[in-house]
């Protein structure tokens, strides 16, 4: 296991030799994990043709890393806890042992489905104990995950299905979730009316939901896995740079990209990461509250903590139901040291009101971290004072799907707490800020476009299937540079701030949705001409989604319209993409050439109208007054 660092000096240290010399750095910290083969390469790389590689030449497997190394000296101790969302419901618990157990037996009936090396297996499911184990399973046969969010629509897993060629489809009967009970295996069935190749797909019965089941594709997944007893679940050698999975995510395009991670390097920095910034140490009980269909997730709740050696909490419900305390309720059930969440989660709890907080002494809580999205100065202080009381270090991480790990954050307890501030690089991160010419600025307290100018680990291999998008979108902007998407400042002591996307991605309650993508959800209504989607600030959520639609013709009834639209996005990506505001307008403002000028939409959509800007450069300027009178 990796011993954090004891003092900033220490940090500093690191982060100086990461500089002077990076392989000799991340060939130490490597060196912690258990290799089958050592590598004979630390790095390859250049980021002009895209092409990175870490540690070529070693052999491992992650799971070998996450379970059997701790089998020796923790094999009795909690690996993983399972809060059910019900509250009156038992939570379950894991040893590494017993984990070790369930993901070799599953490991073995997935190899007798046919399962292998390469084969990509998507995963959708509940956050119940059996989507960690099965994740863990596909890792130790060699297989590449790829988990899709419960809260997609069937469109949505069926694109995402297809694009990753996947053979196999894991589901469970149905998503329990705050007191709702929700389609999955419904949903699964549905996308696969719309895409071939999935010869196989597994149901665990969670709920006691009745499903149907599709003979010769599906299989009750309990039932087969309590065939094996571990035999034929060994782990599978891996290559370094072998995938590991595939995860989509949103990008200024239409299409979601899967961004592929390696095993070798996406280990490593998964666990540096998590010991570093949370200061971890085995067996402290640690809660990331995302689900395992983001990062967040996989990051750390599942890989991070297990490579450290800590115990992980996985919660299926969610943070208000049936009451504002049921984090805490939580926190104190389970002895939680280490809590990481977003901050939507934070703002709505703070909504609630401290009563709900204030009986709860939290005394375990040691590090309270945030994700996702900038966390505004005042839901930082309520967190501080109200959850850590006053004691706990608040730690904000800043990162991306693509960069699998957190790349910026406060280390809890030993930098000074600045909120609103990420924080600083972790030792081997080189951030820069560069200005619209792609210059590096090098002076303080100035805005510029967030970018990283060397390799680390757990960075985006590829795009699945199309790496020139891949190069395109990190590399093309500013050639040399991964770029962020990120707009960002830097203070003298050299903290970031992170001010949030400069492209068309929105934050939506810590969920990164792609204006394109809602728009051609919305033009998917077949009295829709045209669509523009911008983001506006929103108290609770960070982003609301605000929808400017053209209808073809005179919408006689404009509510029923709106609603149709609503449920159209429901139903071509889910919930997650709703807009809270639809506005049916005439026209939209493009300039002659024809690009729509989304910074006046936004101005429009915010209500800020006394400065437009410049609108002569328009087709039709006079949009711009008709847009404003029509506003919701
Ligand atoms: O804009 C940044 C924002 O979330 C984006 C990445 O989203 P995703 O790939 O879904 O990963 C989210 C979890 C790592 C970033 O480009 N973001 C993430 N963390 C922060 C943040 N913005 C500000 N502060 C953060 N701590």
């Amino acid at each position: 296991m990796i011993q954090p660092f004891d003092s900033l000096d220490a940090y500093e240290r690191a982060m100086q030799l990461s500089v002077d010399d990076p392989e000799a750095f991340w060939s130490h910290v490597a060196s912690q994990y258990s290799w089958i083969q050592p590598w004979s390469q630390v790095l390859n790389w250049d980021f002009r043709c895209y092409d990175v590689r870490w540690f070529e030449g070693g052999t491992l497997n992650i799971t070998l890393n996450c379970l059997d190394r701790h089998l020796s000296d923790r094999g009795e101790k909690t690996a993983l806890i399972w809060e059910p969302s019900d509250p009156e419901g038992a939570s379950r618990s894991f040893t590494y042992q017993e984990l070790h157990s369930e993901v070799e037996r599953t490991a073995a009936a997935l190899r007798r489905q046919g399962m292998g090396k390469g084969d990509r297996i998507c995963v959708y499911m509940p956050m119940v104990p059996e989507l960690a184990v099965v994740v863990l399973a596909i890792a130790r046969i060699g297989a590449i995950h790829s988990v899709v969010f419960g809260g997609f629509s069937a469109h949505s897993l069926a694109d995402r299905i297809a694009d990753a060629g996947c053979r196999m489809v894991i589901t469970a009967d149905a998503i329990v979730r705050g007191g709702k009970i929700l389609p999955c295996k419904e949903v699964v069935d549905e996308a696969l009316t719309n895409c071939n190749g999935v010869e196989r797909v597994w149901v665990f019965r969670v709920s006691g939901s009745d499903v149907d089941m599709i003979y010769g594709r599906d299989v009750d997944a309990h039932e087969e896995i309590s065939r094996y007893s571990g035999t034929g679940g060994e782990a599978e050698v891996m290559q370094a740079e072998d995938p590991l999975f595939i995860l989509y995510t949103s990008g200024s395009t239409g299409k979601p990209k899967g961004v592929v991670h390696t095993c070798g390097g996406y280990m490593v920095y998964a666990g540096y990461s998590f010991t570093h910034v949370f200061r971890a140490q085995p067996g402290e009980v640690f809660w990331c509250t995302a689900d395992i269909g983001w990062i967040t997730g996989h990051t750390y709740l599942l890989y991070g903590p297990l490579l450290q050696g800590s115990t992980t909490l996985m919660f299926e419900g969610i943070p208000i139901w049936p009451n504002p305390d049921r984090f805490w309720k939580v926190c104190e059930r389970h002895s939680v040291n280490l809590l990481y969440t977003a901050p939507t989660a934070i703002r709505s709890l703070m909504a609630a009101g401290d009563a709900w907080v204030k009986p709860y002494s939290l005394n375990s809580l040691r590090v309270l971290g945030s994700v996702g999205e900038p966390i505004n100065a005042e839901a930082w202080q309520w967190y501080h004072r109200e959850v850590g009381k006053r004691r706990c270090p608040v730690t904000d991480t800043w990162w991306q799907t693509e960069t699998g790990g957190i790349l910026i954050a406060a280390l809890a307890g030993l930098s000074p707490l600045k909120p609103t501030y990420a924080g600083l690089p972790l030792p081997g991160i080189q951030p820069v800020l560069l200005d619209a010419q792609g210059e590096i600025i090098e002076e303080n307290e100035r805005e510029g476009y967030l970018a990283v100018r060397f390799p680390w680990p757990s960075m985006i291999r590829t795009t699945w299937g199309d790496h020139e998008r891949c190069r395109q979108t990190y590399f093309g902007a500013y050639p040399g540079y991964y770029f962020t998407g990120d707009g960002a400042r830097r203070d003298a002591d050299g903290y970031y701030r992170i001010i949030g996307r400069v492209d068309d991605v929105l934050n939506v309650s810590g969920h990164r949705i792609g204006t394109a993508e809602v728009e051609n959800a919305i033009n998917m209504h077949p009295l829709v001409a045209e669509s523009a989607v911008v983001g506006v600030p929103d108290e609770l959520k960070g982003q609301a989604i605000y929808a400017f639609v053209i209808c073809k013709g005179d919408p006689q009834n404009p509510d029923n319209i709106r609603a149709e639209i609503t449920a159209t996005v429901t139903e071509f990506i889910g919930k997650i993409a709703r807009p809270d505001k639809i506005q049916l307008v005439p026209g939209l403002p493009k300039t002659r050439s024809g690009k729509i000028m989304r910074r006046i939409l936004r101005k429009i959509a915010e209500g800020d109208v006394s400065q437009l800007g410049d609108t002569s450069t328009l087709l039709d300027p006079s949009v711009v007054d008709q847009l404003i009178r029509g506003r919701i």
